[in-house]
C-alpha cells in the first residue's frame, strides 16, 4: 500500500482514470483505490451503484472530480447533473470533463444546489454531496446548512428506489460542525421504512477528520 499525508478536504486521492496522485492499493489483478477518506468511500459506493444510463447528480462541482466520476459511470447513455455557486468552479469542472471527453452528458447550473429540483427530474440513481470550501479557493466560501439541507432533502425526494445519496462531510473548518449535525439531523428524521442512513467515520483518525453519510432509498 502506497502512503500518502491525510489532508483536510480529502480531494487528492481520485478516480483512476484521472492521471493525479490518488493512493491505490496494489493487487494482482488491478489497482483499486484505497478507502482512505470519506471521498474515495463515497466513490467506492457510486461505482457500486452507479450503471451505464442512469440519471446522477453533483451537487457541489468544485474542481469535477466527482463530476467526471459520475460521467464515466452513468456514460454516454445517461445523464449528469452538476451544481455549483463558483464560476471559477463550474469552469474547472468543465475544462476537466471536456479533456476527458465526458461533457456530452452532464448539464452544469451555475446556480445553488437548493435548487436543484428546478432542474433536474424525478429517477436519480445518485447524488453526491461533498460539503464545505473548494480546494485551492476561497475558504471562506463554503456550503451552508440551511440551503445544504434543503438541497439533500429535495435530492431524496428525487432519487429512485436503490437509488443513493453520498455525503462528505468536513469539521475542521468554521462552520463545519454545525452543517455535520444539521445533516446528521436530518439523516435521524428519514422513516426507517423509506430510507437506510449510514454514517461512516474512521475509528483510527482525529475526530475532524473528514466522514461519509450514505442514504439510499428503499422504495
Ligand atoms: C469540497 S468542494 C467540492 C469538491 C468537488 N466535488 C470536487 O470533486 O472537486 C465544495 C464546493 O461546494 C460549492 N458550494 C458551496 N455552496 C454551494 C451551494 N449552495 N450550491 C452549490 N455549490 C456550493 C463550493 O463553491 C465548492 O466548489
Amino acid at each position: 500500500m502506497v502512503m500518502q499525508d491525510w489532508s483536510e478536504t480529502d480531494l487528492v486521492s481520485v478516480i483512476y482514470f484521472v492521471k493525479r496522485s490518488g493512493v491505490f492499493l496494489e493487487t494482482s489483478a488491478a489497482k483499486i483505490e484505497s478507502l482512505r477518506g470519506a471521498v474515495p468511500l463515497s466513490h467506492f459506493f457510486l461505482r457500486q451503484r452507479v450503471c451505464p444510463g442512469d440519471l446522477v447528480l453533483d451537487a457541489t462541482c468544485g474542481n469535477g472530480l466527482d463530476t467526471l466520476l459520475l460521467a464515466v459511470l452513468a456514460g454516454e447513455g445517461g445523464r449528469v447533473w452538476g451544481f455549483d455557486i463558483q464560476p471559477h468552479a463550474i469552469a474547472a469542472t468543465r475544462e476537466l470533463l471536456e479533456r476527458e471527453g465526458r461533457l456530452a452528458q452532464v448539464e452544469l447550473v451555475e446556480a445553488s444546489h437548493d435548487r436543484l429540483c428546478e432542474f433536474v427530474p424525478a429517477g436519480l440513481k445518485a447524488a453526491v454531496f461533498n460539503l464545505g470550501y473548494l480546494p485551492g479557493g476561497q475558504t471562506s466560501l463554503i456550503t451552508c446548512p440551511e440551503s445544504t439541507v434543503s438541497a439533500i432533502g429535495q435530492a431524496a425526494a428525487l432519487l429512485k428506489p436503490a437509488g443513493i445519496i453520498t455525503i462528505s462531510l468536513y469539521t475542521g473548518h468554521q462552520g463545519g460542525p454545525e452543517e455535520a449535525l444539521a445533516v446528521e439531523s436530518w439523516g435521524a428524521s428519514l422513516a426507517p421504512k423509506d430510507f437506510n442512513v449510514w454514517c461512516s467515520r474512521q475509528l483510527n483518525r482525529p475526530g475532524i477528520a473528514p466522514y461519509l453519510i450514505l442514504v439510499e432509498r428503499i422504495r
